[in-house]
């Protein structure tokens, strides 16, 4: 099946007369059982749950995976939980610019010795290559958040397998509709559940996808003894996102193209990034390795200071000044109001997450603060 039906169809209760045709909510803490546990026995409702079973199926068909993914109770509880695959006195490698949570979770066990991390400029491949002598995990995101820097996935994913380097790919902002790292080469997948894969910035959620057995027991053992369990209600509210997935991002991301090709032309605006613009650094390796478009996120840096910028922002009205992305309201954020996201990032970068409004209420909206830098 294709992805766009497999986001409807997977995870279904079985064609049966008189099943439900969603899966229902199951809210137990415990299972019935009395015999000597096996592998394939739910057990206990901190192991699994058969909401989060519906959701894990229908993504790990979406992310060509051979085995069922695992849900959290957050993206940085996928995150924390992969991170434990570095060992300890270990490396890991991962992009100077990505979700700035991940570079503090890193940064604050590096702080504890728990192991080194070296990042890069996950757009130059040579140095990422060059990163991964003596590393034990490759850690990317791509297009990175918020700078929207595109790596040569193909490239360094073969490159990490070639050293012996254990790769994860943060598949965030490209979901698996346009990018499935698995098949390019990648040895596990992330995703901040909460962003496209649910779409209505109405629930915290994460996953882990894996491409062997092996990892997947581990990362489940990890899992169940470490506790960061999503509830079944959020499952159930991101399976339910997900059956949308394919609609909400053919809309958005035609939204974003066409903003993105707006706002290059506009005199307020310094610079633009956006994988799907032709003249845009990371176009060509986007194309090559993204199917079906660019997704919907823009970085934008606005000719003005900090405080312009900011002023911009607040007199948005179709837009919702927010952190966060992927759900169908538009957001949009000046990403250094977080103090811990890296200075290379500049300081009036706006991300911006495209949703499903109308085009010219969003292109009209930014255009009228952008105006009015122009005529300060
Ligand atoms: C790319 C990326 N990865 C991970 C996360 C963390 O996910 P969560 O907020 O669901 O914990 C985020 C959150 O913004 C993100 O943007």
């Amino acid at each position: 099946m294709r992805k766009d039906t497999v986001v409807v169809s997977g995870g279904r209760p079985a064609h049966e007369h008189d099943a439900p045709v969603n899966p229902p909510v199951v809210l137990t803490s415990t299972y019935r059982g009395a015999g000597d546990l096996n592998d394939r026995d739910r057990t206990y409702a901190r192991f699994t749950n058969p909401t989060w079973e519906a959701f894990e199926d229908v993504l790990a068909d979406l992310e060509d995976a051979p085995i069922p993914a695992l849900s959290y109770a957050s993206g940085m509880a996928a995150v924390a939980s992969v991170l434990t695959l570095v060992p300890v006195g270990g490396t890991l490698v991962m992009p100077q610019h990505c979700y700035q949570g991940t570079l503090q979770l890193a940064h604050r066990l590096e702080e504890r010795g728990i192991f080194a991390v070296r990042t890069v400029d996950v757009a130059d491949t040579d140095a990422t290559i060059a990163a991964l002598r003596g590393a034990d995990v490759l850690w990317l995101e791509s297009p990175t958040n918020p700078m929207l820097e595109v790596a040569d996935l193909p490239a360094v994913l073969a490159a990490a397998r070639e050293a012996g380097v254990l790769s994860c790919v943060d598949n965030t902002f490209a979901t698996p509709l346009l990018q499935r790292p698995l098949t390019l080469g990648a040895d596990l997948v992330v995703h901040s559940v909460t962003k496209y894969l649910a779409g209505h910035s109405d629930v915290v959620l994460g996953a882990v996808v894996c491409s062997t057995p092996e990892l997947r027991a581990n990362l489940k053992k990890q899992r169940s003894l470490e506790g960061a369990i999503p509830g079944p209600f959020e499952a159930w509210l991101a399976l339910r996102g997900v059956r949308t997935l394919s609609v909400r991002l053919e809309r958005s991301m035609a939204s974003a193209a066409e903003l993105a090709r707006r706002l290059s032309a506009h005199p307020g605006v310094s610079e633009v990034r956006y994988p799907g613009l032709p003249s845009d650094p990371g176009h060509e390796r986007a194309a090559a390795q993204m199917d079906g478009g660019f997704g919907s996120i823009i970085s934008l840096v606005p000719l003005a200071e900090v405080a312009a910028t900011q002023t911009l922002v607040e007199g948005l009205s179709v837009w919702t000044p927010a952190t966060s992305l992927g759900g169908v309201e538009s957001l949009v954020e000046r990403r250094r109001r977080h103090h811990d996201e890296p200075d290379t990032v500049p300081d009036t970068l706006l991300r911006l997450s495209v949703g499903i409004e109308n085009v010219d209420d969003l292109w009209e909206d930014l255009k009228a603060g952008l105006d009015e830098l122009v005529d300060r």
